[in-house]
C-alpha cells in the first residue's frame, strides 16, 4: 500500500507518498481499500500541529474516507469483506488503504456514491447537530449561514432548508454566492463589499435573522450578533478566518439571545445513541434527495499538495474530494 505519511508535522510540504507494508487488522478494526477522502478543515491544521488532536509520529492524514473492507479483525460482526463503508476516524485517509475502527465506518446503501461517501459525515453531522439539536432551528424561522460555500456551510444552507426555514447565505464572492444559491439559498450577502450589518437588516426587513450559523469568526462574528433577532441563537461552530472573536456580554442580554457552542465530535461520543439516530436521519434524506454533498471537484490521490493548497487559499467551494485510481 501507498499513503502520505507525516513524519514532521510543520507543513504540507513535509508530506511523502510512501510505500508501507499492508496491515493486518487488530480486534475491532477493519482493513479499507480507500476508494475516496474529503478534505476537512482539521486536516490542514493536524499537518501543522495546530489542531487539537495530535497524532503520534509518524501518521497519514485524511480525517474522512469511504472505501470497500478487505479484511475484518477480531470481534468486528456488523462489517463483512467487499462491504462499502464510509467512515470519519481522524486520520489514515490518504493512502490507497487503512485500518480503520469498526465502530465508526457506516455501512453505505446502495446508491451513495464512495465521493458523495467520503464528503458527508462531518460537514452534515456538525450542520445537523448544530442548527436542529443546538439551534432548536423552526420551519418559518430565517437562518443566516456564515462561510456559507464552504464544507459545513452548505450542508448548513441544504438541511436549514429541508426544515422549512428561510436561508440568507454569506460569503466572499459573487460567484460563492450564486452556488449558494443553487443550493437552495434565499438571499445572499457577499460580506467582502460593503456592510455587513446593512445588509442583512436589508435581507430581513429589519428583523433580523432567528439563527446566526457562524463557521469562520473572525470580524464577522459581531456585526453578525448585533444583527441578530430577538430570542436568537447564534451558533459557534468555528473559526476558519483565524482570530476567535471577543464579545461585550451586553449584546446578548439586549437581544434576549443565546449563544450557543456546537461541538459535534463531543456531542458523537457523549451522547451515541442520539448521534446514531441523527445520521439515520442524514443517510434517508440523502436516499430521499433532501441532501447531497456539494463537490467542488475531485483530485487524484497523488495530488494532495495541490489539494491543500487550494483549501488553504480559500477557492473550495463545497468539498474537495481525493480519489484513488481504478
Ligand atoms: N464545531 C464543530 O463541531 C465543527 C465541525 C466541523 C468543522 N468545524 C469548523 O468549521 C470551520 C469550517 O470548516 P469547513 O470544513 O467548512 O471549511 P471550509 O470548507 O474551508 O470552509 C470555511 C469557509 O470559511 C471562510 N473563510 C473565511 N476566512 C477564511 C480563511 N482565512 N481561511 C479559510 N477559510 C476562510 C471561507 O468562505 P469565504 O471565502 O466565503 O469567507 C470558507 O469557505 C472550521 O473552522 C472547522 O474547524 C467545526
Amino acid at each position: 500500500m501507498h499513503a502520505w505519511l507525516c513524519t514532521t508535522p510543520t507543513g504540507v510540504d513535509q508530506l511523502q507518498w510512501t510505500q508501507l507494508p499492508t496491515p493486518t487488522p487488530g480486534p475491532g478494526q477493519v482493513l479499507l481499500e480507500v476508494k475516496a477522502a474529503s478534505l476537512n478543515f482539521p486536516d490542514l491544521l493536524i499537518v501543522q500541529n495546530k489542531y487539537q488532536m495530535k497524532p503520534e509520529l509518524p501518521f497519514v492524514p485524511g480525517s474522512e474516507y469511504a472505501g470497500v473492507v478487505q479484511a475484518v479483525g477480531e470481534g468486528v460482526s456488523h462489517l463483512s469483506v467487499g462491504q462499502r463503508v464510509a467512515c470519519l476516524s481522524g486520520t489514515g485517509g490518504f493512502g490507497t488503504h487503512t485500518l480503520a475502527p469498526a465502530a465508526l465506518c457506516m455501512p453505505l446503501p446502495d446508491g451513495f456514491s464512495f465521493v458523495d461517501a467520503a464528503a458527508f459525515i462531518m460537514t452534515y453531522a456538525t450542520s445537523h447537530h448544530a442548527l436542529i439539536d443546538r439551534g432548536q432551528l423552526r420551519a418559518g424561522e430565517t437562518v443566516l449561514v456564515l462561510g456559507a460555500a464552504g464544507g459545513v456551510g452548505t450542508a448548513a444552507i441544504q438541511i436549514a432548508k429541508a426544515a422549512g426555514a428561510r436561508v440568507i447565505a454569506a460569503a466572499s464572492t459573487d460567484e460563492k454566492c450564486a452556488l449558494c444559491k443553487a443550493q437552495g439559498a434565499d438571499a445572499t450577502i457577499n460580506y467582502s463589499q460593503g456592510d455587513l450589518r446593512a445588509a442583512i437588516k436589508q435581507a430581513t426587513d429589519g428583523k433580523g435573522p432567528d439563527v446566526v450559523y457562524d463557521p469562520v469568526g473572525g470580524d464577522f462574528a459581531e456585526p453578525a450578533f448585533r444583527s441578530i433577532a430577538w430570542r436568537g441563537r447564534y451558533l459557534i461552530v468555528g473559526f476558519a478566518a483565524g482570530p476567535i472573536p471577543a464579545l461585550p456580554l451586553n449584546l446578548p442580554l439586549l437581544k434576549g439571545a443565546s449563544l450557543v457552542g456546537v461541538f459535534w465530535g463531543e456531542f458523537s461520543r457523549r451522547e451515541p445513541k442520539a448521534n446514531a439516530a441523527m445520521m439515520q436521519e442524514l443517510a434517508q434524506w440523502y436516499g430521499q434527495g433532501k441532501i447531497k454533498p456539494v463537490i467542488d471537484r475531485t483530485m487524484p490521490m497523488a495530488e494532495l499538495h495541490a489539494a491543500y493548497t487550494r483549501m488553504g487559499s480559500r477557492q473550495v467551494q463545497g468539498k474537495l474530494v481525493m480519489v484513488n485510481e481504478q
